[in-house]
């Protein structure tokens, strides 16, 4: 089941009507020496995986794609790639959606309409040798015709936004141009222009933040972001503290 896409040369489409997870898929395909550049995409999802563990409401409808990545740099700098996903995934989707209708990026991969998330953003990886990577697999998950009522995180869906129907095939040709893009001015110019553009989506800087990590719950303003990716709280008494985008980061098996 691979229809027509138009996907640029750089991408190889690997599509399933049905899979556990299109994440597990690209680390089963990565194990076995799957190439940079492909992608899984799969019209739903028996067993999606969100951040944290978390479960990832996959039926029909929506989108339901992992990137496949080789790049040659350690895992903390991998990371940075979320941010060119979650800019990629702007651009895929605000030209469907109404005027008045407002879209923004939530640290560190979440995109937000009118408020409510409508798509997230996995990564996972394996480093074996000194953090530098083997694989990274970007896994993204976008909310077109349906979302779940009982999300940790208020959820909304495109059409819910009147975007009406949006096929899933389109939003991951755009989202696959868009995200070599910005992947690309990444390898070139560094994290610097990606950083600056993603602030200029985000929703909340200057406001209050709180960010879970493992085992702890940090609350303060969101100052921005630094120069790795990491968010930038302003505690109470006045002082600064980093959240590693790395701290999020998975490393599977
Ligand atoms: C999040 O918690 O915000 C991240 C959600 C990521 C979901 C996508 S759907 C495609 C890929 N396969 C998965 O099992 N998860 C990601």
């Amino acid at each position: 089941m691979t229809g027509a896409l138009q996907l640029p040369p750089a991408f190889r489409l690997v599509a399933f009507d049905s899979l556990d997870s299109t994440n597990r898929e690209a680390a089963r395909l990565a194990a076995r020496g799957g190439a940079h550049g492909t992608i899984v995409w799969a019209r739903e999802q028996t067993a999606g995986r969100g951040r944290r563990g978390r479960h990832w409401s996959s039926p029909r409808g929506n989108l339901y794609c992992s990137l496949l990545l080789r790049p040659d740099r350690p895992a903390r700098a991998a990371a940075q790639l979320g941010f060119a996903a979650g800019l990629a995934l702007a651009e895929a989707l605000e030209r469907h959606l109404p005027e008045g209708v407002s879209l923004a990026l939530k640290w560190p991969n979440d995109v937000l309409i009118d408020g409510r998330k409508a798509a997230g953003i996995l990564l996972e990886g394996s480093a074996p040798a000194a953090g530098r990577l083997d694989w990274l697999v970007l896994g993204v998950g976008v909310n077109l015709t349906s979302f779940p009522e009982d999300a940790d995180y208020p959820a909304t869906s495109l059409a819910a936004a009147g975007a009406g129907t949006t096929p899933p095939a389109e939003v991951l040709e755009r989202f696959a141009a868009a995200f070599l893009g910005w992947s690309e001015r990444w390898h070139t110019d560094g994290f610097a222009s990606l950083r600056l553009a993603w602030l200029g989506r985000a929703s909340g800087v200057g406001g209050p933040a709180t960010v879970r990590l493992e085992g702890e719950t940090v609350a303060g303003r969101f100052a921005g972001l630094d120069e790795s990716g990491a968010l930038v709280l302003e505690l109470d008494d006045g002082s600064r503290r980093s959240v590693s985008v790395g701290d999020v980061f998975s490393l599977a098996a």
